[in-house]
């Protein structure tokens, strides 16, 4: 578990995790409304090289950017929940990107099998709690590079 104290911190948490990402990584954000999914995002696509601001794509469901070497494909599935629609979903992972995804309960067999989790916990307004789940030894190395990194308790 890492805490953090504010969005300053929040970003350099992002900074952090970009350095031990590259293309093709999925990284799924789990937490609450409010959370902070889509804040981590900006962050992860600030330390990208994204130029273009990034905003919640809720009503898209997945918007792309060009960071400076990977593309940064953003994915809100909220709006799924009652559908099973494949919106060619391989594409965005098989890209030259690295993908995001909230909500991805709703596209779970979409899902390859391999991933990286965050996990945020709102704590207070300006809180929040991390934890990092690798699910398979690629994404199991980037969570103790980062957790490494950043002395998580
Ligand atoms: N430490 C923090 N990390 C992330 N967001 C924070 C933090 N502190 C305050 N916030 C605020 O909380 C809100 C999170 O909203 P958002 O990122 O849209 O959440 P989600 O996508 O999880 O629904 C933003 O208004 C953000 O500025
Ligand atoms: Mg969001």
């Amino acid at each position: 578990m890492i805490k953090i104290k504010n969005l300053d911190e929040m970003e350099h948490f992002a900074k952090v995790l970009v350095k031990h990402v590259s293309a093709q990584d999925i990284i799924l954000l789990n937490g609450d409304l409010g959370a902070g999914k889509t804040t981590l995002t900006q962050f992860i696509g600030k330390g990208l090289g994204v130029r273009r601001n990034i905003n919640s794509p809720t009503f898209n469901i997945i918007k792309s950017y060009q960071g400076t070497d990977v593309k940064l494909h953003h994915m809100d599935c909220y709006r799924l929940e009652e559908s099973d629609e494949d919106l060619g979903f391989d594409e965005y992972f098989e890209d030259n990107a690295v993908v995001i995804i909230e909500w991805s309960q709703f596209i779970a067999e979409f899902l390859p099998s391999e991933f990286l989790t965050i996990n945020i916990h709102t704590i207070s307004e300006h809180e929040r709690a991390i934890t990092i789940e690798g699910h398979g030894t690629h994404y199991q190395k980037i969570k103790e590079a980062v957790e490494r990194e950043l002395s998580f308790d």
